[in-house]
């Protein structure tokens, strides 16, 4: 079986789908090779993300990687989802196949990018941001 019963889990019966109306911080991220964009809403309060919801329009493997992210970063503090990269995402998925790692990578992303929105509307400065672009993100992997 080429994936593994955590990935067709989240894929079948993803958590945590949806938009956040008026969400506290939106990441967008798209992979110019396969087209696929996500989208991750996050809430926060005292710097806790308290809410989190996607919207994938991709492969199963990034839905899956969505849906485990939102579960994971669920109320962690921003600095702590900060550190949150692809390779965790693989990790609690019980491991993706080499040509969908970049799925994985959507995922990180997106949530640095929602995380981005929310200090920048918010005047913050996080550690794990320092030098993070969110023009720059590469999808070309
Ligand atoms: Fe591109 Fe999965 S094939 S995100």
């Amino acid at each position: 079986m080429l994936y593994t019963d955590i990935v067709m889990d989240h894929f079948s019966n993803p958590r945590n789908v949806g938009e956040i109306k008026d969400a506290d911080g939106m990441g967008e991220v798209g992979n110019i090779q396969c087209g696929d964009i996500m989208r991750i809403y996050i809430n926060v309060v005292d710097d806790v993300i308290t809410e989190c919801k996607f919207k994938t329009f991709g492969c199963g493997s990034a839905i899956a990687s969505s849906s485990i992210t939102t579960e994971l970063v669920k109320g962690k503090t921003i600095d702590e989802a900060l550190e949150l990269t692809n390779k965790d995402v693989v990790q609690q998925l019980g491991g993706l196949p080499s040509v969908k790692v970049h799925c994985s990578v959507l995922a990180e992303d997106a949530l640095k990018v929602a995380i981005y929105d929310y200090a920048e509307k918010n005047n913050k400065n996080y550690k794990g941001l320092e030098g993070f672009d969110p023009n720059q993100v590469n999808h070309e992997h």
